[in-house]
């Protein structure tokens, strides 16, 4: 098994070492090997998804990225997120999805991925209007719906499809298409929410959500509420799926550029990210319900700065190894 690693930038490379020391721990058979993307990747090769980066991902059961994004947000050069963009598409995993848990909320957000304002048309017109245009076809939304279905199906078997169909034309499609998908999904019970209620209803009743399915802008920004809601963006992991070829893994959050270098990121949503690897990317369950309950432990007891304690990236990726290495040998005692 394969898995290509891309630290990228910021606080990218210090947490994807430390999930790369507990990937080693739990499964040292897997083949890891490291690649350039973002603003790294543009400083060394002048390109944010290089082909040689591209060819491995493609190769590889499963990748793991850090953060990327450069802070530079001119329009004229092709800048650090152009390279996070171009492999989500390339590799077309749709459906991001963004487990959320505290002891009260457990929610799960669908997030689509390869769609809407993010992948349409933009520019400047001659006159100065700039412009970004939100376009979907029936079958990216059907596709995401379904994923949306299945994972409610799988889990308390409620799902909530967000959209703003009281304004937007790519919305009133969504709907439609999740009325008509619901008639395949009788176990499955269905609600819609526009976007401006379910960020308010996040807030107020987080716990009566189960999983969320939502267009890929709506679904940005209601992630981070949840992030916000469930212990901070240190804490979020997601899982990028397409149908076939491998998943993207990676953190909610980006690259942290205020605490970047000093070695005080919490690596939590990077380890998190790597359990779901293990599950959803390489089919080992055992071995990600392992590491779940090892970070579980270790995020307990041992605070990065985000949490309110003072343990650096490197210590809590450490207790990690150090709390697996102790599970295997009560394993073996027992
Ligand atoms: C996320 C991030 C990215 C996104 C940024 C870094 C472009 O916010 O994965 O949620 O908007 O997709
Ligand atoms: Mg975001």
């Amino acid at each position: 098994m394969k898995v290509v690693l891309l630290p990228g930038d910021g606080i990218g490379p210090e947490v994807v070492a430390e999930a790369r020391k507990a990937l080693a721990a739990i499964a040292p058979e897997v083949e890891v090997s490291e690649h350039l993307i973002g603003g790294e990747a543009i400083a060394r090769e002048d390109e944010a998804l290089p082909g040689a980066t591209l060819a491995a991902c493609r190769e590889a059961d499963a990748v793991l990225m850090g953060a990327v994004g450069s802070g530079d947000y001119s329009w004229t050069t092709s800048n650090a997120e152009d390279g996070m963009f171009a492999l989500r598409r390339e590799l077309d995993v749709y459906a991001n999805v963004r487990p959320f848990r505290t002891e009260e909320i457990d929610l799960l957000i669908v997030r689509e991925l390869v769609g809407g304002l993010y992948f349409g048309a933009r520019g400047v017109r001659e006159d100065g209007t700039v412009f970004d245009t939100c376009e979907y076809r029936p079958d990216q939304v059907d596709r995401v719906l379904r994923r949306g279905f299945e994972f409610a199906r799988a889990r308390r078997g409620k799902l909530t499809s967000v959209d703003k169909a009281n304004v937007l034309a790519t919305s009133r499609l969504w709907r439609e298409r999740a009325i008509e998908l619901a008639a395949e999904y009788p176990d499955v019970e269905l609600d819609h929410l526009l976007v401006d209620t379910a960020a308010m209803r996040l807030v107020q009743a987080p716990e009566s959500f189960d999983v969320i399915v939502t267009e890929n802008t709506f679904g940005d920004i209601l992630s981070d509420i949840a992030a916000a809601l469930a212990g901070g963006l240190g804490l979020a992991a997601s899982a990028s799926l397409g149908d076939d070829g491998p998943g993207l893994f990676e953190p909610v959050h980006g690259t942290a550029p205020d605490i970047a270098g000093k070695g005080v990121a919490n690596p939590t949503a990077a380890i998190r990210s790597t359990v779901m690897l293990l599950d959803l990317g390489l089919g080992l369950a055992g071995e990600a319900a392992r590491l779940d309950a090892a970070l579980d432990r270790v995020a307990a007891t041992v605070f990065t700065p985000d949490q309110g304690g003072t343990a650096t990236t490197a210590e809590f990726g450490d207790a990690v190894v150090a709390a697996l290495t102790a599970s295997a040998k009560e394993l073996a005692d027992a």
